[in-house]
């Protein structure tokens, strides 16, 4: 399926569906819209009697022509937000999919001018992208797709350059979030360390030209001592990886800003020898979200030529069970020259972490945001509904924030207090890798994530346990499996800053 512009209605008018708004303003139902010919047949006048044109509420009806239309209600336009046409658009895409056309209309002229056109557009196209995602590769019987073009028609041609600019730019943060879903919904007996690190290189090589790739096997991260990282391999049957990216934008300068990404990349946490519970265990192939999330922003911020320097950082491994892997009570130094208490083995995202922040920390960047499905507690504190952010600098972690608001994305800012800097000190080590159970555990993970950031780097750090999968309550996101969520947020950081 493909999402095409039209400015002279000619593949508009030959759409087997049309659907076109109203918004409640619009209380007279005789309301000409930008295919007035349509709107103006009788039968639908007399039908459309009732329809009010609230939020959601829908009209489909034939035309005489035989031209199937729906009429989508949007509710008052002054109270309509970027989030609810999103999801509106998202509905009524699925549903006027089901009536199974192979070309869609979409009649744009009469959207509420409630944001820039750009942004109509914007938003319209991200919707419809997200929407159409499934993950199928498993099924022996797919469903049998009708669709082929979605018409997104305007009479505005002097829009022309810059709406088929703001489509490009959308397909390449929507293309970057489906990409990212396959990653993320891939079976974790598929998708094991080394393939996914080929997953990623191919992707690189074939998308992102102008990308240095750098990937380190076990060997070469033995040589940087990310113990604390070969800790969490230690029961694996595949070698872990370490993927190192480097974008540098043209004229960059040594005054040019640069962004560290690092993301957590456990293509499988069974919890090791602190073994999770089997009902806890499922679900468990989601806990590389965190890689997956900060390689889909760099993704679409190379493809959409972000203006800062870029490093994307994955540490990856699966934290299984055998007689080799590391027990509770082992002491592991990582790669900082840190002693690290492992009281629970099932706490092991924050010791690849400790790796690779500091990795990501030798190479200097002005800034290191990581990505993470780090705690349990952070579904409790925030729900599913929620990305939760901390960090050691309140402005940037504010422009972060800002960057979700932006893109209509849930972020909430947890605080990180001396007392669970405290919790995270050890009696025989420098840091153990559990707080005091049950108390402020999302929190506790950050502080112990702190002791690796390298001085004057601003740091945030993303737990997205909640939001990475099962976004039911969102249109656009598949109700089971990868949500692709905070991608938005991170692109729109790494390229407006
Ligand atoms: N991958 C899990 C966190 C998680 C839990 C993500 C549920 C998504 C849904 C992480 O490695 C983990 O197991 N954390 C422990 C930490 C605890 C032992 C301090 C947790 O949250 O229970
Ligand atoms: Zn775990
Ligand atoms: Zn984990």
């Amino acid at each position: 399926m493909k999402i095409t512009l039209d400015f002279d209605g000619k593949n508009f008018h030959n759409a087997d569906l049309k659907i076109t708004t109203v918004t409640k303003d619009k209380k007279d139902i005789s309301y000409k819209g930008n295919i007035e010919e349509v709107l103006e047949n009788r039968d639908f006048l007399k039908a459309g009697r009732e329809f009010k044109g609230d939020k959601n509420e829908t009209f489909t009806f034939d035309a005489e022509n035989g031209e199937k239309v729906i009429v989508l209600g949007l509710g008052e336009k002054d109270k309509l937000t970027s989030e609810d046409f999103r999801k509106a658009i998202s509905k009524i895409y699925t549903s006027a999919k089901s009536l199974k056309p192979k070309t869609i209309g979409f009649d744009m002229d009469s959207l509420p001018k409630f944001v820039d056109t750009k942004s109509l557009f914007h938003i319209t196209h991200e919707a419809i992208a997200l929407t159409e995602y499934k993950f199928d590769k498993y099924l022996k019987t797919k469903k049998e797709e009708t669709l082929k073009e979605v018409i997104l028609y305007t009479h505005d041609k002097k829009l022309k350059n810059a709406l088929q600019d703001t489509l490009t730019k959308s397909e390449n943060v929507t293309n970057s979030i489906n990409v990212i879903r396959d990653f993320i919904n891939e079976a974790p007996n598929v998708l094991h360390s080394e393939e996914y690190a080929k997953r990623i290189e191919k992707d690189v090589k074939e998308n992102l030209k102008n990308v240095k790739i750098k990937i380190l096997n076990k060997a070469e991260i033995k040589k940087e001592k990310m113990n604390l990282l070969l800790s969490v391999n230690a029961g694996s049957a595949y070698e872990p990886r370490v993927v190192h990216l480097t974008y540098t934008p043209k004229n960059a300068t040594s005054k040019t800003k640069h962004y560290a990404l690092v993301g957590k990349g456990l293509t499988f946490d069974s919890g090791g020898y602190s073994l999770k519970p089997a009902a806890s265990m499922m679900g468990m192939k989601f806990d590389m979200g965190g890689s997956a999330t900060v390689y889909g922003a760099f993704r679409a911020a190379v493809l959409n030529k972000s203006p800062y320097k870029l490093t994307c950082i994955l540490g990856i491994t699966d934290n299984m069970v055998n007689s080799l892997a590391t027990m509770p009570d082992a002491i592991v130094t990582g790669r900082k020259g840190i002693s690290v208490e492992i009281l629970n083995t099932d706490a092991e995202g924050r010791l690849v972490l400790a790796d690779v922040l500091d990795y990501a920390s030798s190479l200097k960047p002005n800034f290191i945001i990581d990505a993470a499905t780090l705690t349990g507690a952070c579904l409790v504190a925030l729900g599913i509904e929620v990305c939760a952010v901390l960090g050691n600098d309140k402005k940037f972690i504010d422009s972060v924030k800002n960057s979700a608001e932006k893109t209509s994305e849930y972020m909430w800012e947890l605080p990180i207090i001396p007392e669970w800097r405290e919790d995270m000190k050890s009696k025989i080590a420098d840091l153990k890798n559990i707080g005091t159970p049950g108390r402020a555990g999302t929190a506790t993970a950050a502080a112990f994530l702190e002791n690796f950031i390298g001085e004057n780097i601003s740091w945030a750090h993303l737990d997205i346990a909640g939001v990475c999968d099962s976004q039911a309550h969102l249109p656009y996101c598949p109700p089971k499996g990868a949500s692709g969520l905070i991608v938005r947020t991170l692109h729109n950081l790494l390229t407006n800053g």
